[in-house]
């Protein structure tokens, strides 16, 4: 029987843990606990045309239209034409998507789409509600919590496994096997506000580089326009559906902020994002609008858990403040229809992998979909492979600790959010190159670093790869570049 690792727990890991454990000895590794994912974390929803009103010609077209036709074309055909049936699969073995009292299922809209197409589960707790319901069919997985992936092994072979080590402070271990898939989400947490949870700190993209893969994309990280903002700080995602249900942005004087813009409101996240941001850097105050959604509470129960743990009265002014913050990476590992890296018998699934299907703009609930179609690919790629012998990797050397330096996670996430952020120039740039390569992160040996440090040091080895894109790849989508826009 073949042996996979699978790095990362969330639903695109999972998702490729339930399609091979029948054929596989499967192991999932995950840093934190099963629940610690971006995936469980998502409230949006998950897009599909389901609908019999909506095509997956028209998705496609959504899709292209927000992603600024930057996507790869086939990888959005394949998404389009293949999730709803995964989905369909999904419900026949019994995942609950809020349906109307009719019973038929409920379609919600997000900024960008055409059509009602997102379908929820719990209201606002979708994230949580397939992951969890994916989870429970892994009948025949090993689960590997608490484990961070160090280093990837390799032989003439390609990918042969992973050297890995219990946190706080196990030792260097070599996990072989005849195929590993990247499953740990994106780098949310390089930025002072994000939605991701906390585990989300580029590890997979940095294994991969550290391993010579191919990335892809990296300068296009996905800004969400709203995340609750109280004292300088967030407190997590305020989700789009909410605008889809009839919210407005306004700001201190109830100005509607997106009034003048095309779609307004429900413009491409990139669109909205920047709006907010130049908004807010004319001094003003932003907030979300709900006195036109109608029975908030009941549709929107996470987010009022939330609002009501940080004490935010919108019950009474019907306003919620909201900023922009880090969401979604649109590039990372570069990876083909099947899942395939650059490297034999390393895949990628989920936000980790680039395989060009949300272009320069990822369209909204798009990336769950994505989860469950780039995992099936992987593990259908992953039953044709050939099993091998097992490979021969000496056990690692004891790690000497690493004296170089690294800068402060808060240091890295501040100056990443003025300079890696929503708006860019080239100078900053530049400036920030020029910080970053002070410190020693490149050309380290993961294993001699603490897990704090290798947090930090996987960070900086993403924001260089998105700063050096950053300055070469035209202003684009979520990439822009101001000067571009004054030239
Ligand atoms: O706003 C949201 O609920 C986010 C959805 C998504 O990122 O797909």
């Amino acid at each position: 029987m073949k042996t996979v690792l699978i790095i990362g727990g969330g639903l695109a890991g999972c998702y490729a843990a339930v399609r091979l454990q029948a054929t596989c000895n499967v192991t999932i590794i995950t840093k934190g606990a099963r629940a610690d994912s971006n995936s469980m974390l998502a409230q949006g929803g998950i897009a599909a045309s389901l609908d019999p009103g909506d095509s997956p010609q028209a998705h496609e077209a959504d899709t292209l239209k927000a992603g600024v036709y930057h996507n790869n074309e086939p990888a959005v055909a394949q998404l389009v034409t293949t999730g709803p049936a995964l989905l369909e699969e999904l419900i026949q073995a019994g995942m609950p998507f809020d349906r109307q009292a009719d019973g038929q299922l409920s379609f919600g809209l997000e900024g960008a789409h055409s059509h009602h197409r997102i379908l929820h589960a719990n209201g606002d707790r979708t994230g949580a509600a397939i992951t969890s319901f994916v989870q429970s069919l892994l009948h025949h997985v090993t689960w590997e919590t608490h484990t961070e992936a160090l280093s990837l092994v390799q032989d003439a072979a390609g990918c042969r496994g992973v050297v890995v080590r219990h946190l706080p402070d196990g030792q260097p271990q070599v996990k072989t096997a005849d195929a590993v898939i990247l499953a740990t989400g994106g780098l949310g947490n390089l930025y002072d506000f994000t939605t991701n949870d906390h585990t989300v700190t580029g590890d997979g993209i940095a294994l991969a580089a550290r391993a010579g893969v191919a990335l892809h994309d990296m300068a296009f990280v996905q800004f969400h326009p709203t995340l609750l903002a109280l004292n300088g700080r967030c407190y997590g995602l305020i989700t789009e559906a909410i605008r889809g249900a009839g919210a407005v942005l306004v700001d201190e004087n109830h100005t509607p902020i997106m009034a003048k813009v095309p779609q307004k409101d429900l413009a491409p996240r990139d669109v909205v994002a920047r709006h907010l941001t130049a908004w807010q850097a004319k001094g003003h105050k932003l907030f979300l609008d709900i006195s036109a959604v109608a029975d908030f509470t009941e549709h929107f129960p996470g987010v009022t858990a939330n609002l009501d743990r940080h004490h935010v009265p919108f019950r009474q002014d019907h306003l919620i403040p909201i900023q922009p913050g880090a969401h979604f990476m649109m590039g990372g590992v570069k990876a083909d229809l099947q899942a395939q890296t650059s490297l034999p018998r390393l895949f990628a699934v989920g936000e980790v992998a680039c395989n060009g299907v949300h272009g320069a703009n990822r369209l909204a609930s798009n990336s769950l979909l994505d989860c469950l179609v780039s995992a099936a690919k992987a593990a259908q790629a992953i039953q044709a492979l050939p099993e091998l012998a097992p490979a021969h990797v000496p056990a690692p050397a004891a790690p000497t600790p690493n004296a170089g330096r690294l800068p402060a996670l808060e240091a890295l996430q501040h100056r990443a959010w003025a300079e890696l952020g929503v708006e860019r120039t080239k100078a900053q740039l530049h400036d920030f190159l020029q910080w970053l390569r002070q410190f020693d992160y490149r050309d380290i040996d993961p294993a001699s670093l603490t897990p704090a440090a290798l947090t930090v040091a996987n960070l900086c080895l993403c924001s260089d790869l998105i700063a050096e894109q950053a300055l070469v790849q035209p202003s684009l989508g979520a990439h822009y570049l101001k000067e571009a826009q004054t030239a």
